[in-house]
């Protein structure tokens, strides 16, 4: 998004609600034109006065005001706008939104915009975590709305945990630079979910992988401009918005199906869980109890980020690593054997972390560096990493395709 936006932010009733002034006036530093429009919660934490001497304009709140709607505000703004960001959104706006409620102004606007929508949540630990929350989260995610954070932290309540509202400066980053389309022009590769080995019609070899990182990764890749293409193993997963989705079985045919495109990507990510091993040999009718025997002969499946990095004019790669011990130097190791430019690694066995689960914290090294990333929810992490990504690339193989 150009610095010039035309950019709605709209205020919820949240502790957060004083941040969003620092928000207006960072994304004015930055040329962006901002309206200002609060719920009737949110006047009771900040004074529209505020928002109204650091815009320069009138802030919008009721719906159903004869002055501010007579030329009919709620769409003149929906259309005016080039963005929308909701900081703080208060749990009870993300379920009024899901809902598709147009009961005030600033959710009736949020339903007749066509611009993007962000919005960057602020509660109490617990309610982020409500299933019901969390439901609401995933609905509106699954429609284009792009979240930025919660951050983890300390909380106005006294509570530790995800629900912190992200600073301004990070939203501004995320809705002028990043979703502005930093990556557009660039083809990214990712691979996501696990890989089934069929040893006859209906048994396989597989494992835990749920295919959400890097579903993740391909949504936060894409809302940044990327082309994207994910190359996902069987899931219960819905494509994210933007995203060709090639859906693969086993390792082999990942493989091929990441070999048809990496050539040509600035950069591929090797999310998925490929199985190691397959059953030697296929048997295409099902075998007997008897005919199973004791033992299963295997063979070692190819090696997909290895060929990836193999390949003359290698994509920058970054692989995963999920590990149940000595997870820094297995990690490394993998990093070096495998030619990757970046790895991220994860241990994996944790209750509520890694495998199934909606959180995750990973350790991401390259040649001559590390960051502990996370504990966050897996879309949190997701920019995050694509975010390290942009940044170091450059410095860790000025030889990489660029898109530039
Ligand atoms: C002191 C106080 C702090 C609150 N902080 C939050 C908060 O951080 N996040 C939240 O979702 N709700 C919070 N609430 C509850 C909301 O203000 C309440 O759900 C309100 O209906 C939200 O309305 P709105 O979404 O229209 O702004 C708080 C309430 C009070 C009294």
């Amino acid at each position: 998004m150009h610095a010039a936006s035309r950019i709605i932010v709209g205020v919820t009733g949240s502790v957060a609600a004083y941040k969003a002034a620092e928000l207006v006036r960072r994304l004015q530093a930055r040329g962006a034109q901002v309206r200002v429009v609060m719920t009737e919660a949110a006047e009771a934490f900040v004074t529209p006065l505020t928002f109204q001497a650091l815009s320069g304009h009138p802030v919008r709140g009721a719906l159903l005001d004869p002055q501010g709607e007579a030329g009919m505000d709620h769409i003149t703004l929906a259309r005016w706008a080039d963005a929308v960001v909701v900081a703080p959104a208060s749990a009870d706006f993300l379920a009024r939104l899901r809902a598709g409620l147009a009961d005030d102004l600033l959710s009736t606007l949020c339903l007749a915009t066509r611009a993007p929508v962000y919005l960057a949540p602020a509660m109490n630990q617990v309610m982020w975590h409500h299933p019901a929350t969390q439901d609401n989260v995933a609905t509106l995610r699954g429609r284009g709305c792009r979240f930025i954070g919660p951050n983890d932290g300390g909380q106005a309540c006294g509570e530790v945990g995800p629900g912190r509202m992200s600073e301004p400066a990070e939203i501004v980053t995320r809705i002028l630079d990043a979703a502005g389309g930093a990556l557009r022009g660039e083809h990214w590769v990712i691979t996501a979910g696990p890989t089934r080995e069929p040893l006859d019609p209906v048994r396989f070899l597989s494992n835990r992988s749920s295919g959400r990182m890097g579903f993740a990764l391909a949504q936060a890749a894409a809302q940044s401009g990327a082309q994207v293409s994910l190359i996902s193993g069987p899931v219960a997963l819905d494509t994210p918005q933007g995203v060709r989705r090639h859906d693969v079985e086993t390792a082999q045919q990942m493989l091929e199906a990441v070999m048809a495109v990496a050539p040509e990507a600035e950069v591929f990510i090797g999310c998925a869980a490929v199985a190691d091993v397959r059953p030697a040999r296929y048997q295409p009718v099902k075998l007997g109890k008897a005919a199973l025997g004791e033992s299963l002969p295997l063979a070692r499946n190819p090696d997909i980020l290895a060929s990836v990095t193999a390949l003359t004019q290698p994509p920058f790669t970054v692989g995963f690593a999920a590990e149940t011990d000595d997870l820094e130097a297995r990690a490394r190791a993998k990093l070096r054997s495998k030619n990757l430019d970046m790895i991220a690694a994860n241990l994996v066995g944790r209750p509520g972390l890694g495998f199934e689960a909606d959180r995750n914290e990973l350790l991401l090294l390259w040649s001559d560096g590390k960051e502990h990333l996370g504990p966050a929810d897996k879309a949190a992490l997701a920019t995050t990493l694509i975010d390290r990504i942009v940044t170091h690339r450059e410095a860790i193989r000025p030889s990489a395709n660029t898109g530039i």
